[in-house]
């Protein structure tokens, strides 16, 4: 059992002291990979490769139903979600860290519920937890708040995209965040995303715009201080027995306040 879980790239296998593979069935089908569960900072850690091991999960294939789900069923109670993202402001280079306080969902046609049985209608205000948050904020050298915008990828967006992003005010732009975040608040799970910068997003390059290569050579040149970080944050982290707002954004809502009642 574990009560933190990392979605991230496959660079986190190493993260982990004694880990053991865990094969956990979900309603939603296989995780990206069966969780690995190990220790961190003598805290109990869980975590999936949300693109796979071998990176064969493009954004919008991603089962993050099945991922989440998993973690949970392990006892997870706050994730901690790294993620690859294009900057849309000068300021924000390749290689800062940024803490989203908001996202837009771009995305379309990706599963945006577990509750397919029931209207079941969470808040969103705001999608991260707060204590996850203000850790990794009072932790690590990070940008402390940003919007990120959802796109459903796989390709990166065309300029003029790019500059309606930038011209909304939104931060960064990535392909993971959503519905992730929505998903983990169903559930009832503690959801914090940490952004890592890799490139500056279409508006701002020359040329042919960010490429591929750019963002994996960045994230790779930075998945040590990724790892660096969140060795710190995690054992900052409440214990599984803490409560949490977000442990109780579905008994808040119309089936949650049904099923108190049933
Ligand atoms: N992930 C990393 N860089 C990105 C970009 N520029 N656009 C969307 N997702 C990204």
């Amino acid at each position: 059992m574990a009560d933190i879980g990392v979605l991230g790239g496959s660079g986190f296998y190493s993260f982990l002291a004694d880990a053991r593979r865990v094969e956990v069935s979900t309603p939603f089908g296989p995780p990206s990979e069966p969780p690995v569960v190990g220790e961190v900072a003598g805290r109990s850690v869980a975590f999936i490769p949300r693109h796979g091991a071998d990176h064969r999960f493009p954004p919008h294939r991603v089962n993050y139903r099945a991922n989440l789900w998993a973690l949970r069923a392990l006892g997870v109670r706050q994730v901690l979600a790294p993620c690859a993202v294009g900057s849309l402001r000068p300021s924000l280079t390749p290689g800062t860290f940024l803490v989203p306080d908001q996202y837009v969902d771009r995305t379309w046609g990706r599963p945006q519920t577990v509750y397919d049985d029931a209207a079941v209608h969470t808040s969103a205000a705001d999608p991260y937890c707060p204590v996850g948050r203000a850790t990794i904020i009072a932790t690590g050298n990070v940008v402390p708040s940003g919007t990120m915008v959802v796109i459903n990828g796989p390709r990166f967006s065309t300029r003029a995209e790019s500059l309606w992003h930038a011209a909304q005010g939104w931060s960064v732009v990535g392909m993971t965040g959503a519905p992730e975040a929505a998903l983990a608040r169903e559930l009832g799970l503690c959801y914090t995303s940490l952004a890592v910068v890799t490139d500056h997003d279409a508006g701002f390059q020359q040329g042919e715009g960010v490429t591929e290569a750019e963002v994996y050579k960045v994230f790779a040149e930075s998945i040590d201080r990724l790892k660096s970080l969140l060795t710190q944050v995690i054992p900052r982290l409440p214990s599984s027995t803490t409560d949490c707002t977000c442990h109780h954004a579905v008994e808040s809502t119309d089936a949650g306040r049904r099923d108190e009642v049933v």
